[in-house]
């Protein structure tokens, strides 16, 4: 009987962990990192966390998408291959390229402004 029971809270402690280090909210997102490299990498000259400039206020971009799989994905790609960028006037250029190639700096700061809703002005 007292076999069975510690067997089954270790099940459950175990279970608790790996729920623990799968929950994406759980997950810390280093938010000074984020957003020195974005400062080092020029970006608030055409972004802010909450105003649209050249480009669309972070929080908009985050609530863009929100919920989406391959947001991760779509927005590495974004900062990390020049593609074309569209501005207001209509006219057309290469948006800037994220000043780093530690692909874990890049997830964090990709990750930080997916966070944005929730999270707390800088
Ligand atoms: C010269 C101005 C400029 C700079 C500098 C700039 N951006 Fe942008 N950014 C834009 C514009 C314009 C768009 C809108 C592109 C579009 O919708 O085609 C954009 C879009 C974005 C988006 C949303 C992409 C999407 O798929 O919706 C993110 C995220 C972003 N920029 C992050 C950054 C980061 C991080 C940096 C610094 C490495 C940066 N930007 C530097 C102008 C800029």
């Amino acid at each position: 009987m007292g076999g069975t029971t510690g067997r089954n809270l270790t099940i459950w402690l175990a279970t608790g962990v790996a729920l623990l280090a799968f929950n994406p909210v759980a997950r810390a997102v280093d938010a000074e990192g984020a957003q020195m490299l974005a400062r080092q990498s020029g970006c608030f000259k055409c972004h802010s966390v909450d105003k649209k400039k050249d480009g669309p206020a972070w929080r908009d971009v985050a609530a863009k998408y929100a919920g989406r799989a391959d947001a991760v994905a779509k927005l590495t790609h974004h900062l990390t291959s020049g593609e074309k960028a569209k501005f207001e006037d209509g006219h057309e250029e290469e948006h800037k390229i994220v000043k780093s190639t530690d692909a874990a700096k890049i997830t964090n700061l990709v990750e930080w402004i997916l966070s944005l809703p929730g999270g707390v002005k800088p």
